[in-house]
């Protein structure tokens, strides 16, 4: 997706960044407001991608060195599968790398295929899985990157 274009997140951001929220997660999508709090800790680093000048997507890490995890990262439904998620993620990788992190940790839904086929491409692994973690009685899996590399190459394992 050529025309794309990554850049940090503003304030003024959040109000279509929280439409692209509800958009996507059905259950429990994120506040506003959770945004602001996010947004106002100095271990956050978010990104939105802009098409045309319209946000297409957005990221965040939380960074505590030499850990680090992916809090969030969507794509607006009218522009998924067109590599998106893909940059979103690459630059996730690099912020954690510019902080010294070690790896990357994330948490995802056990019935989110199309994450789990993203992260698994970028090699993360499964490391653990809680059950009934979400309130629909789904599971939650944890990931992990390790050592962190942004090319997106499938994993050694
Ligand atoms: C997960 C998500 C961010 C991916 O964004 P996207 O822009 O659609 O992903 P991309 O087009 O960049 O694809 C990235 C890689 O994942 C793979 N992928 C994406 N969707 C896939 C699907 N439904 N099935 C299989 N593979 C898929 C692609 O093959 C691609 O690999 P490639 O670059 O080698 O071809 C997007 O689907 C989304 O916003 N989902 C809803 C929110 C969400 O679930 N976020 C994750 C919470 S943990």
């Amino acid at each position: 997706m050529s025309s794309v274009t990554l850049r940090t997140i503003r304030w003024p951001d959040i109000e279509a960044v929280h439409a692209i929220e509800t958009s996507v997660f059905e259950v429990d999508p994120w506040s506003a407001e959770q945004f602001w709090g996010e947004l106002a800790q100095s271990t956050r680093e978010y990104v939105v991608a802009e098409d045309a000048g319209a946000i297409v997507g957005y990221a965040g890490a939380y960074l505590l060195p030499p850990d680090s995890d992916v809090q969030t990262i969507a794509v607006s439904p009218t522009a998924q599968g067109r590599g998106v998620g893909r940059l979103l993620l690459e630059e996730l990788i690099a912020i954690a790398m510019r902080h010294d992190c070690a790896q990357l940790l994330l948490e995802v839904r056990s019935d989110n295929e199309s994450a789990i086929a993203m992260y698994e491409k970028f090699g993360f692994e499964s490391i653990s899985k809680r059950r009934d973690y979400y309130a629909t009685g789904v599971d939650a899996l944890i990931m992990r990157l390790r050592p962190l590399r942004q090319d997106g190459e499938r994993g050694e394992s």
